[in-house]
Parts: structure tokens; sequence; C-alpha cells
């Protein structure tokens, strides 16, 4: 079969979405170290079912596959996820990634570990940092007055000094630091005493039992704020030189003798809680630090933004108890002989990191942390928030918060388990079903059943222009490459490479590179003057040698969406020069609505797929000549993610438009198109000939006015691409 004849838009689309609500559900594998922009596993695993398979892709789901002897590719393989579906499915992979963190990543999820060995070496660990470091985040419950209730959160908020009376105020954005939704009222913080106050109206807050009222905006407003001492009006930075400094103003905690009480317990800092803090300041200073880096923040479109706020050095953006927690555990991690478990250790604390400074927020609805990866930039708040470093459970022993060691080593325990246990989950009706694939593994080879075929596994770390492939060897390249500049890899992930290099050396296999950073990362990025033409040159150079390696007819399968047409005609191109046509552009929701990084921006949520192959064959139906040809597809597509349970926003419609346009230009200019010219001529020719096809406001248009027959069952849109493919034009 191939993807043109067995992918199902709206089968896939329903498990993709669901998986994007909360991806560790569906794919654990995920929860071994952050990367960014991962896709649905799900996605993938229906692409390469539909493609390998012998079955439609629905019957072939939740059953066990393997498709032995497959070769697959991956060019941009960041967190892995195509490759691990692939590999999950018996095929033998190659993958390559720029970023050393990237492959660091990827082996970390692949090689297998002794999971016993390793949760006992991560006990060790949390037991000797609660016995070294635990009373610092122990603290007292106003309530019960039990003196050692666990501190899940501390929130601590930026301080300015005024210019005239040289005076310390907060920079409060607001003084709401809990919503009503997972807490029984409002907590709003006291402008005049600081203390927290339950208030159950907020639009009617009341007064403080110190008689002041309550508020619920602070005194910060785009970038200034009037001293409440003198009255001056403060500009941006408020703090002076340097980095912001903090002032620690509330606590969420938990005391398991208030189990039973609903909503979370706050409170306002005693003495303790402040000699704790100065505690670890003292024990901080009395160290030598091994593994702190002193790195200098570099400038880049991302990482500018902290030397705006006065950051210079990486170790600036965490507070004192984090250097001394982070330090502590490093060493324990550091004494650990056996390298398999040392590394595992060392993912983890690379992973922690991202909790475990001063750059996270805290989400007053929701009630957690926001990780400072939690939009794809290093944002900087006015309140901030750090967790408990170890994590705590609750009385039935589940972890309590997140951000901490115990969570992360929980996470971690759960990704692992899920390589030789791997599942799919099923839905009925609402029901939720855990379907294990018994024979279906992640990895080289099988540990509980040694007898069971091997894959062969080739990760890199090199930038995939250089990839080099035997010819014809492939079957099948699946990737996601970078969006142009949606995120910026290597400027992020440094945040974690300097301190994973400084904790396992640099001349550990895998961290030889100095940097995430590297001139030849397919991103576009002002900083470093990569723009349009160098993002379309080297995707054309990488799909080029894909191409080469692909056996005749095999697909070049990718995902994009991307807000600006013109980012589109690097695609365009890259596919173009590399001798191929696209045979497909499929819809797939990719990311969460939600999500922090995409809610209110009206971006896109759907991927195309882009299927392209060296010669095949494709659906007339597919082809279009006019914005109302393209409506009638688009509106049966529409129809399908409406049966998957999405509701395609105006983003999404023009992202899905795109991505169309995109093909169909494609398939115009294949029998004329010269590689040899110049990028910009060859991008300005793109862009013309997908003015002259098709304009999105034409189609938008001719859509609202397209009717389509809704089928109740994806069995409707199976007959249909039947009757399709019947009337296949070869290419
Ligand atoms: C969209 S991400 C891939 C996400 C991935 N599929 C996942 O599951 O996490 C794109 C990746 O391309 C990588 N990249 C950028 N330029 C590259 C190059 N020249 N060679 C290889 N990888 C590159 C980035 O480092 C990034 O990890």
């Amino acid at each position: 079969m191939s993807i043109e004849q067995n992918y199902s838009i709206p089968f896939i689309a329903s498990l993709a979405l669901r998986e994007k609500q909360i991806q560790q559900i569906y794919r654990p594998i995920i929860a071994v170290h952050k990367w960014f922009a991962r896709r649905p596993g799900t996605l993938f695993r229906g692409l390469l079912l539909s493609e390998f398979g012998e079955r439609p892709v629905e019957e072939m789901y939740y059953q066990p596959n393997c498709f032995d002897g497959v070769t697959i590719a991956d060019p941009f393989m960041g967190g892995g996820i195509p490759l691990l579906e692939a590999n999950r499915l018996g095929c033998n992979v190659v993958g390559t990634d720029i970023n050393p963190m990237a492959a660091w990543v990827v082996r970390e999820e692949i090689d297998a570990i002794d999971l016993q060995a390793y949760r006992k070496k991560a006990q060790d660990i949390v037991a000797q940092l609660t016995a070294d470091l635990g009373h610092l985040y122990r603290t007292k419950c106003p309530i019960t007055g039990r003196k050692d209730a666990s501190v899940k959160y501390f929130m601590w908020v930026k301080t300015g000094t005024c210019v005239v009376c040289k005076k310390m105020f907060d920079l409060l954005p607001g003084y709401v630091l809990a919503e009503d939704s997972r807490h029984t009222s409002y907590v709003l913080v006291c402008a005049g005493c600081g203390d927290l106050n339950e208030v159950v109206d907020s639009s009617r807050p009341g007064d403080c039992r110190c008689g002041r009222p309550l508020r619920t905006e602070g005194p910060v407003r785009r970038n200034k704020c009037a001293c409440p001492h003198c009255g001056h009006v403060n500009g941006a930075p408020f703090h002076g030189e340097g980095p912001p400094l903090h002032r620690l103003f509330a606590i969420e905690y938990y005391n398991p003798d208030l189990k039973d009480r609903p909503g979370r317990l706050f409170k306002k800092p005693d003495q303790d809680d402040l000699a704790r803090v100065m505690e670890a300041e003292v024990a901080w200073r009395g160290m030598r630090p091994r593994f702190v880096p002193d790195d200098r923040i570099p400038h880049g479109d991302e990482s500018s933004r902290l030397h705006r706020w006065g950051y210079r050095r990486f170790w600036e953006l965490f507070n004192t108890r984090q250097l001394l927690g982070l330090e502590t555990s490093a060493r324990l991690i550091a004494r650990i002989k056996d390298i398999r478990i040392r590394r595992a250790l060392a993912t983890n604390f690379s992973d922690l990191l991202r909790y475990q400074n001063m750059l996270c927020r805290y989400d007053t609805w929701a009630l957690k942390s926001l990780d400072i990866f939690s939009i794809h930039g290093f944002p900087v708040g006015y309140v901030q928030v750090e967790s408990n470093l170890l994590g705590l459970r609750n009385l039935n022993c589940l972890p309590v918060g997140s951000g901490g060691w115990i969570n992360i080593i929980e996470k971690y325990i759960k990704a692992k388990r899920y390589c030789s246990e791997p599942f799919e989950v099923l839905f009925d009706g609402r029901r939720k079903l855990t379907v294990r694939i018994d024979g279906e593994w992640i990895g080289e080879t099988n540990p509980e059943n040694p007898g069971a075929h091997e894959r062969h596994i080739d990760v890199r770390c090199a930038s995939a222009m250089a990839m080099n492939l035997k010819v014809a060897s492939l079957d099948g390249v699946f990737t996601d490459p970078p969006y142009y500049g949606m995120v910026q890899y290597g400027e992020l992930m440094q945040f974690c490479y300097i301190w994973l290099r400084k904790l396992m050396g640099r001349d550990f296999p895998g961290l030889e590179q100095e940097t995430t950073r590297h001139e030849d990362e397919l991103t576009g990025n002002d900083t470093a003057e990569r723009d349009l033409e160098h993002f379309a040159e080297g995707l054309a150079k990488v799909y080029t040698r894909m191409a080469r390696a692909l056996k005749p007819g095999a697909p070049l399968v990718f995902t994009y969406h991307h807000n600006q047409q013109d980012a589109y005609l690097a695609v365009g191109m890259a596919i173009l020069d590399a001798g191929l046509t696209c045979s497909a552009s499929l819809p797939c929701p990719a990311e969460m609505g939600g999500s922090i990084h995409i809610h209110g921006t009206g971006s896109s949520i759907v991927d195309t797929v882009f299927v392209c192959r060296d010669r095949g064959a494709t659906p007339r139906a597919w082809l279009f000549d006019d914005a109302e040809g393209l409506a009638y597809i688009m509106a049966k597509e529409l129809a399908e993610l409406r049966l998957a349970g999405m509701n395609p926003t105006a983003g999404d419609i023009r992202c899905m438009a795109f991505g169309h346009i995109t093909r169909m230009t494609i398939w115009r200019l294949r029998p004329s198109w010269s590689a040899a010219h110049p990028a910009g001529r060859k991008l300005a020719v793109f862009r013309k000939v997908m003015d002259s096809l098709v304009t999105l406001k034409d189609v938008t248009e001719r859509l609202s006015r397209v009717k389509v027959q809704t089928g109740a069952t994806t069995g409707l849109f199976r007959d249909e691409r039947e009757r399709d493919l019947a009337n296949a034009v070869a290419f």
C-alpha cells in the first residue's frame, strides 16, 4: 500500500488531536528529556503503517507490526518522534541532528537501561539530597502548626529601587496569586502588609485584615511602576545594573494532616522561611562549585532578551538555593560508577533544570509551575516560581506538584518502561482503554526477548546537509524539519547543554561540541543573519541528499506549517531541487490549541504532511487549477477533521491552503525546474506561480460556499478515496 492509498485523515487526526492534549499519556517516552515542537507519535505511526502495511491503517493500528528490513531516515530528528516510531515498528533507522543535545536525547531514549539499578541509584540520590538539603524545603503550616510541612512552590517577585527615594518596591503586575478554578477561592496579596487573603468574588475583594483595600491589578504597567513610598513613576529596568533581584512573597505547601481540606495551601513566608533562604545563601557562598557552568549568555534572537534584563551569565538565572541544590545533585551524580546510570541521571538533571531556575512562572489558574520552555523562548516575568528541588509525594505515595527530582525520576521510569511495553490508547465512546502492543518495542535489541530480531540504529550529531547515505538504500524518509524561524533550537538548548557538559565532561562521547549553536542550523535567525534563502538552500541540500538515498518511488514525508506563505517557498524549492514531486498534502492536527506558545496567537495547530516521491501516482481529484477546485478539496478535508473532533480555525484553514497551493505549484513547475538557478530567483518564480494559481483570499471566499456531504463514519471517506484512486495520474 502507500500513504496516498491508505492514510485516513479522520482516523489519524482523532488520535493526534487527543495525543497533543497530553502527549505523555500517549507517548511516555518523550519524558526522557524536553525537546521542542514534537509532532504526534500517533501521526508518524499512522504514516508508517499506511506506507508499509498491507491492510487499512485502522485495522493495523492496534496490532503489533514488524517491518523487518525496512530502513528509514530522519535528517532532522530532534527529540526523535519519527525515528522512535519507525524503530518500534521494527525498521532500521538512521537519524541526524545538528544539535548535540538532540542526539544525546535520542540515544538516551533508545538505549536500554537496567531500570531496577537505575531506580536504586535515583532513590539514593533523593535520600542523600533530603538528608543534606531537605530542611530548606520545609515550612510551618500556619493552620495546624505542623513544622515540617513540605513546600511545593516558593513564589518570588522582582523588586526595583526607586531612583528618587532609593527605597525598594515590589514589581507585581497583579495581586492575584491563585484563581478559584483549582482552589476554593481567589487568593489575593495585600499591597500593604503582604498578607494572603482568600476572596470569593475577585471583582469585590474587600479589605485586608490590615484595613487596606485589596486589589487585583498590580502597580506595573507597560514597563512603568510608581514607587509606593514616594509616588515617583520609575521606568524599566527597575533594578539598575546586573541581574534583577527578587523577594520571596508567598509559598504553596503540602500538609498531609489537611489532606481532606479542599483546595490548596498558601502562606506568606514567616521568619523561618526567610532564614532558610539566608541559610542556603551562606551554604552556597561557602561552596566551591565544580559543576555550575560559568558560560556567558551569547546574543541571539531569543537570548538577547536576557541581556535586556541584565543577565550576562547563565548561572545568574538561578537563585542561590537552586544553585546549591543543583551543585549538590551534580556531585552525587558524578560519583556514580555505572556509566549508563550516570548518563541517565545526568539526563534527568538536565531536564530538571527547566524547573529549577528563576525564569519559571506560576500559572495562577492551573496552580503549577510553567517551566522555562513553556513557550519557545526565554520568557522573563515579574513573578517567578521556585519548585521544591526534591519533589514531594502525597499520602498515596503519588508525586505532587512538578519540577522536583521525584517527578523527573517517576516520569523517566515510565518512559523507559514504555520502550519494552509500548501501548496505544483506544477510545470506546468516552471510555479510555490502554492497549498493549505486545511484540513491538523501542531499542536495538530487546532485553526482555533476546531472541527477537535486532534493528540497526544509527544516530548522528551532524548537519543533515552533510549526511552521507548509500544511493537507493532507504525505504523512506520521515521527518519534521525546522519550521523556518519558529523555534531557535540551538539558542534554547544551550541552557541545558552547558550544565550537562560540565557534569559529564567535555570529552564525554556526544558532548565534544562546545555549544548547541551552529551556523548551519536551518532556522531563520536575524541575529545570525540566516534568512529565507539560507533556509531554502539548506533544506534543498538535505532533500537532495535524501532523494539520492531513497529507492525509486520511496517517499520523503515531512510535516510543516507556518503562518507566513513565504516560508512555504523554501519547502517548494527544496522538493523541486531534489527532483521530487508532491503526491499528497494531508492535514493533521499536530499542536495543542491551548498550549501557551499557541494560545491567542491565531497560529495554526494543523500541519500539512507533504508526501514526495520521484515517481508514483496521485489521485486526479487532488489536482486543482483554481480556487474552486481547491475549495472543494479543502471542504472535504475540513469535514474529515471535524469528524475527528477538531474545530478548524481560520489559522488552520490558512495553513492547509498554503500546503495545497505549495503542492500544486510544485506539480506545475516540475517539468521546467532548474535547480542550477540562484536561490533568490527560484523563490521568486515559485511565489509568482503560487499567486497565479490560487490566492488565500479567493479560496477562503469559495470555501464558505462549497457544501460537501459529511459522513458519520470514516468509511465514507475511505470509499471516496478508493474512487479517487481509481482515477490516478502517474508522474
Ligand atoms: C522540528 S525539530 C524536529 C522535531 C522532532 N521531530 C521531534 O520529534 O522532536 C527540527 C530539528 O532540526 C534540527 N536541525 C536544524 N538544522 C539542522 C541541520 N542543518 N542538520 C540537522 N538537523 C538540523 C534542529 O536542531 C531540530 O532539532
